[in-house]
């Protein structure tokens, strides 16, 4: 479970930005040059523990199936099994079995910390060339639609691998929930019902699409309760069988009859070959938390580490809103900068990690930030960026002995694929487009890839995805968000604002900004900032757009220091439920 790591020159461009900023008003430093690492955090004892239990996710009938699974004897993580088969069901525009999730889960009795990388994989016959019009510009709808727009499904596997490693119930028992949800039926809530209407042309292009989302030609009436048994069988056969009840047998030869009869070009091979990986998280110290995040093949955890790494030579806390948000911009310019460079699968590609976490490397950025100026982005290589739903979903979990489960899983984009495989009942994701699929153009986050995150048989998508668990002396939170390229952005300003002390509904709740190197602008929530604070970035040369929606972050934390457990689910999403037991 090593990263593999080596190193790189810096790029051309990083050394024209170096050169073009050489002699340039270098920020004055509160911390010196070399110093920027503080004291590795304490982590926590393994005597110590809550004695309850928090849940915070997108859905009150989710974090009710995980508290259910806690109370008869599970620990957090059967209750993420629950959270994420029981999401499966009743968001199925964020996430589900047809999907993927990365999770960062912390077991209490050791100090243990894992990453959980159930992410897609492209199918052995994957051809770059089908997601390219004849006249060489990217098909959009090969990338986004229908099987092709289809990795492999990681979260079945995920959900197996967590229960059978870490978990304490049998994986039927964390599966019941979801399945009885999925039988007796629930009311979706309006997003769902809501997003249904707006893919509904999508949904229209596929039978057993229509059949599940469109009953009676129309989504789901508002107060209606709405069935899903084929889903359940499906979840039953994966609780009876493991693995093999979803990647071999009936299972799968249903998804593959599915998906090629429709075009697509999945094997049985594809599916009976897919593995769930454990690897090692990315782990940093910062202001005297351990900050545990996702690695490679996600990138945000990277981004994050340098994100962190920069900043960690400035006191941000004396600093005004104006010039601390320069700071993070600018820090958040040169992380996605690399983004788009290194980053993709760690089977595949070797990536600078070393470079990339090292604090030295982030004291040369550090200096290369311009005193009350932007540096302009627009000297690299450009990509326009999308406005994405927030459909990809994240829950924080803590349990009564302190374990832990940060988990965002995701079919990608608003219902995915729009593809239901045949009577399988699983809508399938349309994560493809997470690679890189046509050389220098964006994915629908405005993503640019290089050779890095190229389609390859068996190859996993770089993801944004950044599930994390903030590790203090005295107090800890499990955070993630949705929200494409955002996600990064998002989990960093809900990290800087816990160890500032903020509670848990006051990180969910808090306005956020973006900004993503190209391009070169900041997204900002409306109420972000005040007149005085948007004037003096724009005399700093950045230029501020309006962006709505903003992710769903659901936060747990726990101070040890009175034992009190918070869940916050984001105030953006009303059908989302934090809640201690
Ligand atoms: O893995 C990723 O980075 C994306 N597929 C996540 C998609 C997402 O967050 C959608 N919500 N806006």
């Amino acid at each position: 479970m090593t990263l593999s790591v080596h190193w790189r020159m810096p790029s051309l461009s990083m050394l024209a930005l170096s050169l073009l900023l050489a002699g340039g008003p270098a920020l004055a430093r509160d911390v010196a040059p070399g110093t920027t690492r503080p004291a590795a955090a304490q982590l926590v004892s393994a005597h110590q523990r809550p004695g309850h239990a928090a849940i915070a996710s997108a859905n009150f009938l989710a974090t009710d199936a995980g508290l259910e699974v806690l109370a008869k004897g599970g620990n957090a993580f059967d209750a993420a099994v629950a959270v994420a088969a029981t999401l499966s069901v009743v968001e199925p525009e964020s996430s589900g079995l047809g999907g993927g999730f990365m999770a960062v889960l912390h077991r209490a009795k050791d100090g243990h910390d894992v990453f959980i990388d159930a992410r897609e994989v492209a199918p052995a016959a994957v051809d770059s060339k089908a997601y390219v019009n004849p006249d060489g510009s990217p098909d959009r709808d090969a990338a986004l639609n229908g099987p092709l727009s289809a990795g492999i499904p990681g979260e079945p596997a995920g959900l197996v691998l967590i229960a059978r490693r870490y978990g304490r119930l049998p994986l039927k028992q964390s599966l019941a929930p979801a399945i009885r949800i999925a039988r007796d039926g629930f009311r979706p809530d309006a997003r769902l019902r809501a997003d249904i209407a707006d893919q509904r042309k999508e949904l229209q292009r596929w039978p057993a699409s229509a059949a599940k989302y469109l009953p009676n030609g129309a989504p789901p009436a508002e107060g209606a309760i709405w069935r899903d048994p084929q889903q359940a069988r499906t979840l039953e056969l994966l609780a009876a069988h493991g693995d093999d009840g979803f990647y071999r047998g009936d299972t799968a030869k249903k998804l593959v009859a599915a998906v090629r009869a429709a075009g697509g070009n999945w094997s049985m091979a594809d599916l009976a070959g897919y593995r769930a990986k454990e690897r090692t998280p990315i782990s940093i110290d910062y202001r005297g938390y351990r900050i545990v995040t996702a690695p490679p093949p996600s990138s945000g955890g990277v981004a994050i580490a340098e994100i962190l790494n920069i900043l960690s030579g400035f006191d941000l806390g004396k600093l005004d809103q104006a010039h601390r948000v320069h700071l993070i911009v600018e820090a958040m310019r040169r992380a996605f900068r690399d983004h788009n460079d290194y980053l993709g699968d760690p089977d595949f590609v070797k990536m600078p990690l070393d470079m990339l976490l090292s604090p030295y490397y982030a004291d040369g950025l550090r200096q290369s930030i311009l005193a009350d100026k932007a540096t302009p982005s627009s000297m690299l290589p450009a990509a326009a960026a999308g406005e994405p739903g927030m459909h990809t979903t994240h829950f924080s979990i803590i349990d009564a002995d302190g374990n832990m489960a940060a988990v965002t899983s995701t079919v990608n984009y608003i219902m995915g694929s729009n593809f239901v495989a045949g009577d399988t009942g699983v809508l399938l994701n349309d994560e493809m487009d997470d690679f890189a699929l046509v050389p220098g153009k964006p994915n629908v986050y405005g993503l640019l890839g290089s050779a890095a995150n190229a389609p390859k048989p068996g190859k996993r998508m770089l993801s944004s995805m950044s599930p994390t668990i903030v590790i203090g002396a005295s107090r800890t939170a499990v955070i993630g968000s949705p929200g494409g390229s955002t996600i990064i952005t998002q989990v960093l300003e809900g990290i800087l604002h816990f160890i500032d002390g903020q509670s848990a509904q006051q990180i969910v709740a808090h306005k956020r900004f973006h900004h993503q190197y190209m391009p070169d602008v900041i997204d900002v929530e409306p109420g972000t900032f005040g007149p005085a604070t948007t004037a003096e970035l724009a005399g700093m040369v950045y230029t501020l757009k309006q962006r709505d929606p903003w992710g769903f972050m659901n936060v747990v934390t726990w101070d040890r220091r009175t034992n009190r457990l918070d869940a916050a689910s984001d105030p953006r999403h009303p059908s989302g439920l934090g809640k201690v037991q």
